[in-house]
């Protein structure tokens, strides 16, 4: 079973709180979704593989650490994960973006897929899938089975707001992917929201309805 992990950090949890106030206009929750990014990227990278080089500083030879082995892709499931790649970029700027369309058909609650451009060498990265919120969990499995045809092997996974269900849909279909997110909220409501949640994230982000 994949492993599960919700950030406690307080810098986290006290700007999850601010964006969940509905009161709180599309700059502000643009602005802080990325900073929660970037925290949330800096944890979610730590098991990255590190070797040793040699650096010459001005008064020595050194061995030093530097990151080795797997590059690494950012996936965003559009529209609401693109509100994640820039605050995830900031800290591994060198990373390749992939993009994956998708959209949950508001009767069915089934995702919808409409669009999929990955690098050429996925199936040699490191993939973060990223998106702010995983309800039913239908689109991250859509999406995670997206990468898997295309050959990615080492998938993560990273929302900003879970609900139970959403997290045991991703762990049934693919017990490889780790979850990362920044809230376990309560349940989903009878159109699929996450309650408490923080709305429908992609019309926060981008200020539509
Ligand atoms: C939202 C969200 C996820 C999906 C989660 O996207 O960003 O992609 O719903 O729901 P699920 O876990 O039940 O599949 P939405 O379909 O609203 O599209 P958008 O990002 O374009 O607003
Ligand atoms: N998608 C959202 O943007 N918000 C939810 O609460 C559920 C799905």
């Amino acid at each position: 079973m994949s492993k599960l992990t919700v950030f406690d950090h307080p810098l986290i949890q006290h700007k999850l709180t601010i964006i969940r106030d509905k009161n709180v206009g599309t700059k502000e929750f643009r602005e802080i979704v990325d900073e929660i990014a970037s925290l949330m990227a800096y944890e979610v990278t730590r098991d990255l593989p590190v070797e040793d080089i040699e650096v010459q500083t001005p008064v020595a030879t050194t061995m030093q650490k530097t990151l080795a082995g797997k590059k690494l892709a950012i996936v965003p499931i559009l529209r609401a994960g693109l509100g994640m790649v820039d605050g995830i970029m900031k800290l591994i700027p060198a990373a390749r973006i992939g993009h994956i369309g998708m959209y949950r058909d508001e009767e069915s609650l089934e995702p919808v897929e409409y669009f999929v451009k990955l690098p050429e060498d996925i199936d040699q990265r490191e993939v973060l899938v990223v998106d702010p919120m995983l309800a039913t969990g239908g689109s991250a499995v859509m999406a995670i089975d997206a990468l898997k045809k295309r050959g990615a092997t080492k998938i993560k996974l990273i929302t900003l707001v879970s609900a139970p269900i959403g997290v045991e849909t991703v762990q049934k279909a693919h017990p490889d992917v780790d979850i990362y997110t920044a809230g376990l909220d309560d349940e989903l409501n009878e159109h699929g929201y996450i309650i408490p949640g923080l709305g429908d994230a992609g019309d926060r982000l981008f200020g539509t309805h």
